[in-house]
């Protein structure tokens, strides 16, 4: 899948070291689908060279508004026009300052300033530049022209220091570029999911889990993100980062029992809609051993087990949240072996539900892709088989039009 399909993208690259980047960014945009037109400032022809763009991009880099092999000499009109949207990264504070102002002394910032079309930038500096209280207007002045920022993050920089001014690395700009493009029908609201296995323990070696891979409920977030909601997610014990996190849209609370799922869950309930994605542990054990049991030749110990809260089930019971608001739309998921439709129904209205998402097929463990069964109380609809994210994408902008 292609998120980025038939999107003309100008990609401006200024002066600072995190143009090396820019190689790795363009190729991701290029797998995404994105055709790529490259224009550089003259300082970062100092880091990374045209031909390096050229050659990534299959198409000319432009770095100078004299050039007289375009056509009238309009560089600066044409590109913009022909594009979907301008993304400069590395954009330096030298790079930023130029364009709060309204500045146009190069083909770039000329670009900027005639263009039609939405502007991205992923900043990228030393952090007292990034600091520093001209920079910080900056910042400020083109928010209000509408200008979008993606980032800049904290961490190590290249002069050794360590703080705000970091760019970006290239598949978080790329993904905050993709959530850019897609609608936006959850603007102002919010969502809660639970995602991944829960794990019980038996002592602090060992336990009993469920097998899920927390890929569905991840892309859930994702695209729940990418349709501009607030975003909590609950995850069991699973290895997948929080995405789309630099945008600052999502929380993210771990757990590794059910119970401990329950309580994070319930104290998050307070939202719009609920998206229980999670494979939780039906049973925990009554008494998990402090120590680790000793093996005792064949026999095996015996085990009393306790049922765990219906997460689900007792979210949907919640008759108001916090805020006064009716509870939230509450979406279940069931993964059968036989029968789907009728099993995941029965579980539907034995849960309360309005909703529930049947996983089709018996290879969606694990996997990238999936199928859906959709059961709500008008009907039924069925997702192809497609990429989570893809069927995430398509549930969500479902779900928008319920609520
Ligand atoms: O009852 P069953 O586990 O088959 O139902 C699956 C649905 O209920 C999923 O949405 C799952 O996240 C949710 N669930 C839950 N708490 C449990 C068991 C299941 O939220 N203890």
């Amino acid at each position: 899948m292609q998120s980025l399909l038939n999107k003309k993208i100008i990609l401006g690259i200024s002066g600072g070291i995190a143009a090396y980047k820019c190689a790795e960014l363009a190729r991701l945009l290029i797998q995404e689908g994105a055709g790529v037109q490259v224009v550089m400032t003259e300082a970062a022809q100092q880091f990374v060279t045209p031909v390096t763009m050229q050659a990534l991009t299959g198409n000319p880099v432009y770095t100078s508004q004299w050039d007289s092999s375009v056509a009238n000499n309009m560089a600066h009109i044409e590109l913009s026009r022909a594009a979907d949207a301008i993304l400069i990264a590395p954009a330096s504070a030298d790079l930023m300052a130029k364009l709060s102002l309204g500045l146009a002394d190069d083909l770039l910032t000329t670009l900027c300033l005639a263009r039609d079309c939405p502007l991205l930038l992923a900043p990228a500096m030393n952090k007292q530049m990034w600091d520093h209280a001209a920079t910080q207007r900056s910042a400020q002045r083109l928010i209000k022209d509408q200008v979008t920022l993606l980032g800049p993050a904290s961490g190590f920089q290249a002069c050794g220091e360590v703080g705000f001014g970091r760019m970006l690395e290239p598949i978080q700009i790329t993904e905050q570029l993709i959530a850019f493009f897609q609608k936006k029908p959850l603007t102002g609201k919010r969502v809660l999911i639970t995602a991944g296995p829960t794990f019980e323990a038996i002592d602090p070696v060992r336990g009993i889990t469920n097998l899920s891979s927390g890929k569905m409920g991840f892309a859930i977030a994702r695209a729940a993100v990418e349709a501009g909601a607030e975003v909590h997610l609950v995850a069991g014990p699973c290895e997948l980062a929080t995405p789309l996190e630099a945008t600052g849209k999502i929380t993210r609370t771990n757990v590794v029992s059910a119970k401990e799922m329950h309580t994070a869950t319930m104290q998050s309930a307070d939202c719009d809609i609920f998206f229980a994605v999670a494979a939780v542990a039906d049973w925990g054990i009554a008494k998990p051993a402090k120590e680790k049991i000793k093996r005792q030749g064949r026999l095996a110990p015996n085990l009393e087990f306790i049922a765990n809260p219906d997460i689900l089930m007792d979210a949907a019971k919640l008759v108001q949240n916090k805020s006064g608001k009716l509870r939230p739309y509450c979406v279940g998921f069931a993964a059968e072996s036989t029968d789907l439709a009728n099993h995941a129904d029965e579980k539907r209205k034995r849960k309360g539900i309005p909703m529930i998402v049947g996983n089709i097929g018996p290879d969606t463990f694990g996997s990238d892709l999936n199928q859906l069964l959709i059961i709500h109380e008008g009907g039924t609809k069925k997702f192809a088989k497609a990429q989570k994210l893809e069927l995430a994408r398509q549930l969500i902008a479902f779900v928008a039009n319920k609520i």
